[in-house]
């Protein structure tokens, strides 16, 4: 807190406030007065001083910085603010866990929220991503159910493992996501030591109209540095703000946290020619088929100086794109162009974009939107606020249209054809990447938290660690005491014949 010296208190109008220690009463014992407006606002406003919290990424902490660019990027993309090396641009960060609410513990096993807002001289440019390169689901018609299993159980308003397991072994696609998710990588030991993903598919385009598949990677300068699950349990419970204060403290002492950013680039006739779908968010781009290239930096050097000025009250989009880079097909992207601006308007209020930590500082608005609730600016004055118009309103700039694309297929509920094999990659990350101590860790991980569900529920999301690998589905069968035998019977059904079989 600082210790600044400040004018006279006043009320929130400015009138000096005469004495805050005494309401003012009739004779010395009271009744209090209505009179006393200084306590009535007081009261008032304390009364409104929650907002609703975020409904999912609740618990964050929050910094500002800059991004640097340190390689040639402009035969992939037109965005200015990629556009020269050594160029810099103004960002806010906001790191979270994503189930917990706004009070919860910073060390729960959980993905890390990695949101970016860029503030460029096009607008605002926002990067949405997560600590983790892939997802659990890859249709957004789930998202609203797997949140809902990652929170509370309706009746007893506990974290309840059934229905944990239960929505995850009905969802195989989640395996990949789910074997990160209980390494150790679920349990990040600091904000500072993990790497940030897009993990969606993007567009970049250059001024030519030519487009490339990207995926963002901003690799920790820190180090990855992870806990175990001892460790986790432990500071969840002696220190459950550990990351918001280390992230905080790092800064206040000169210890500025950063990343390199690495970015895949694929061309469409890779994408077409590849061997799954490159939008589907539960898989990796593998790095021997697409290697990263390095391509910038982001320090964050600077504290904010009041959390729910920045932080509580910032609002990313995947919809705030610049010129230059572009949604893709995606439709878990394509869902959250619409959720967090919604999710934003119910949170903050129309004119959340108006809040100082969500302007776009280096490129004001000029737009036709006007009035709402807490309208705070000018409100464009005297100007036109309808388009076209011959009074010198902002004009749209043909520049910056986004280069048009082909669209052709039957509309129907297709699910992801080319994504017939959901556990090649669990597989690999398990045998290939992982050392002894990280299976060993992962697999003491999954028994501790799905021992708590029924076994039937046991069954059938074991049989899907035994479809990644028969070693990891039977090293977890073996903990939970499950029969192996049995474990691989049910591995080798089909997804129906698997949830028929371990039916009540
Ligand atoms: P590589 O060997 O080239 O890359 C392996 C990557 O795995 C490294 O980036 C490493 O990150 C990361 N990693 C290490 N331990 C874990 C863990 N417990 N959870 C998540 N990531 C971890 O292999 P491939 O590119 O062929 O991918 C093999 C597997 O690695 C994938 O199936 C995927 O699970 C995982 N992976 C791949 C990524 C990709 O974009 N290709 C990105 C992240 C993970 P670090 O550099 O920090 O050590
Ligand atoms: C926050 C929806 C998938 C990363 C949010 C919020 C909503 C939401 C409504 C709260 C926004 C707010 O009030 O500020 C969705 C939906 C998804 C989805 C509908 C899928 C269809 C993802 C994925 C990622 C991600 C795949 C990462 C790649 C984040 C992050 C935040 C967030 C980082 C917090 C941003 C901040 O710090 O304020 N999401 N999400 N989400 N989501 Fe998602």
């Amino acid at each position: 807190m600082s210790d600044e010296k400040t004018s006279s208190l006043t009320t929130a109008f400015g009138i000096p406030v005469g004495d805050d220690q005494n309401s003012l009463t009739a004779g010395e014992r009271g009744p209090v007065l209505i009179q006393d407006v200084h306590l009535l606002e007081k009261l008032g406003h304390f009364n409104r001083e929650r907002i609703p919290e975020r409904v999912v990424h609740a618990k964050g902490a929050g910094a500002g910085g800059y991004f640097e660019v340190t390689a040639d990027v402009t035969k992939y993309t037109k965005a200015k603010f990629l556009s020269e090396i050594g160029k810099r641009t103004e960002v806010f960060a906001r790191f979270s866990t994503v189930g917990g609410e706004k009070g919860s513990a910073d060390a729960a096993r959980d993905p890390r929220g990695f949101a970016i807002k860029f503030y460029t001289e096009d607008g605002n440019h926002d990067l949405t991503g997560n600590n983790t390169p892939v997802f659990f689901i890859r249709d957004p018609l789930k998202f609203p159910d797997f949140i809902h299993t990652q929170k509370r159980n309706p009746a007893t308003n506990c974290k309840d493992p059934n229905m944990f397991w239960d929505f995850l072994s009905l969802t195989p696609e989640s395996i990949h996501q789910v074997t990160i998710l209980f390494s150790d990588r679920g349990t990040p030991a600091t904000f500072r030591n993990m790497n940030g993903y897009s993990s969606h598919t993007y567009k970049w385009y250059n001024d030519k109209g030519e487009y490339f598949w990207v995926q963002y990677h901003f690799k920790t300068d820190q180090g990855t540095k992870t806990l175990t699950r001892e460790e986790a349990e432990k500071l969840s419970g002696t220190d459950p703000d550990h990351a918001v204060r280390d992230l905080y403290d790092a800064i206040e002492k000169g210890d500025y946290p950063s990343w390199t950013l690495e970015m895949q680039i694929m061309t469409p006739e890779q994408a077409e020619e590849y061997r799954f779908d490159i939008l589907d968010i539960t898989k990796v781009w593998p790095h021997g088929d697409f290697p990263t290239i390095k391509i910038g930096k982001m320090v964050l050097n600077r504290n904010p100086t009041n959390y729910f000025a920045e932080v509580e009250q910032s609002a990313f989009s995947p919809g705030n794109l610049v010129p230059g880079i572009d949604i893709s097909p995606d439709k878990m992207l394509q869902a959250r162009v619409f959720s967090y601006h919604d999710s934003h308007v119910h949170r903050l209020g129309p004119n959340y974009h108006q809040i100082p930590v969500n302007a776009p500082k280096n490129a004001p608005e000029t737009s036709y939107q006007r009035d709402g609730f807490m309208r705070i600016d000018a409100n464009g004055g005297s100007g036109p606020n309808y388009w076209p118009n011959s009074f010198g309103g902002p004009a749209p700039d043909p520049d910056a249209l986004k280069p048009p694309f082909e669209v052709s297929g039957k509309a129907d509920r297709t699910p992801y054809v080319h994504s017939n094999d959901d556990f090649v990659q669990a597989g690999n990350l398990y045998r290939d990447v992982m050392d002894d101590q990280a299976r060993e860790n992962l697999v003491g991980n999954i028994i501790s938290h799905l021992s708590g569900a029924q076994k039937r529920i046991q069954l059938r999301q074991t049989a899907l660690f035994f479809k990644a690998d028969p070693d990891y589905g039977g090293r977890v069968a073996d903990g939970l005491g499950l029969d192996v035998k049995e474990i691989e019977r049910l591995a080798n059904m089909t997804q129906t014949e698997r949830v028929k079989a371990t039916e009540k």
